[in-house]
């Protein structure tokens, strides 16, 4: 995990689509003294993802990946870690990223890769996941944060809300609330692995207490 210092750790957030998680997490670290971290790059499987807009209009580096442009997944991931690696992060945050990273991506930052899926996991794992709980008649469903692993949707769980399945959801309705609940836990997890305070035991997840501020007296203007 990254140590707790005061030095923000550095992130990098990988997107495919709207980009609202990103946002949120922008939204929160600009709004959170102490939060622990900086988004240091956004990058992406697609050259029109929303969230590349909004990365820029922060002023923030963004780099593109696309499958297509290369002849395998194997290739695709080593050039995604090559330009994501350039900014040096500390962690990596997937906010709606639609592909399936394999160790080739994941060792660049072991255990320091965190995910959003809009489900209770273990249930409906995989991209369609509000789709498949609506379809299933769920009365109950949610938003899950978790580290990942090599797995699909599988990494040691940090955090869950539930969101209430309403008789007259679609699948747009549906998720829009679940990302309403995931805009106010996604960046609270993602802090809380920047400033070090998830401890993980095999596949539980404990949170530490924050860290104590510096004990460093405050800097004055006469020096
Ligand atoms: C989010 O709901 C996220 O949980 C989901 O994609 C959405 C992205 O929204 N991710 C997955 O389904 C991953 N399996 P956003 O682009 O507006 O942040």
């Amino acid at each position: 995990m990254t140590a707790r210092s005061a030095t923000p750790a550095r992130i990098a957030v990988l997107v495919s689509g709207s980009g609202s998680n990103l946002q949120a997490l922008l939204d929160r670290i600009a709004h959170e003294p102490g939060f622990g971290g900086e988004v240091v790059v956004v990058g992406a499987d697609r050259d029109d993802a929303l969230g590349l807009t909004r990365a820029r209009e922060a002023g923030i580096p963004t780099v593109v990946q696309r499958l297509r442009d290369h002849p395998d997944r194997e290739a695709w991931e080593q050039a995604l870690r090559h330009d994501v690696a350039e900014q040096r992060p500390d962690v990596v945050v997937l906010a709606g990223f639609m592909k399936i990273l394999s160790a080739t991506f994941l060792d660049g930052w072991p255990g320091r890769v965190i995910n959003t899926h809009p489900s209770l996991l273990p249930a409906f794992r995989g991209a369609h996941a509000v789709r498949e709980a609506l379809e299933h008649g769920v009365k109950l469903t949610g938003s899950t944060v978790h580290l990942v692993d090599e797995l699909v949707d599988h990494g040691p769980i940090i955090a869950q809300r539930a969101v209430e399945v309403r008789p007259d959801d679609d699948e747009e309705r549906l998720h829009e609330r679940i990302k309403t609940v995931e805009h106010d836990l996604f960046p609270t997890c993602v802090g809380l692995l920047c400033r070090g305070q998830l401890r993980v035991d095999g596949r539980t997840v404990t949170v530490l207490p924050a860290p104590e501020p510096s004990a460093a007296p405050p800097l004055t203007d006469q020096e």
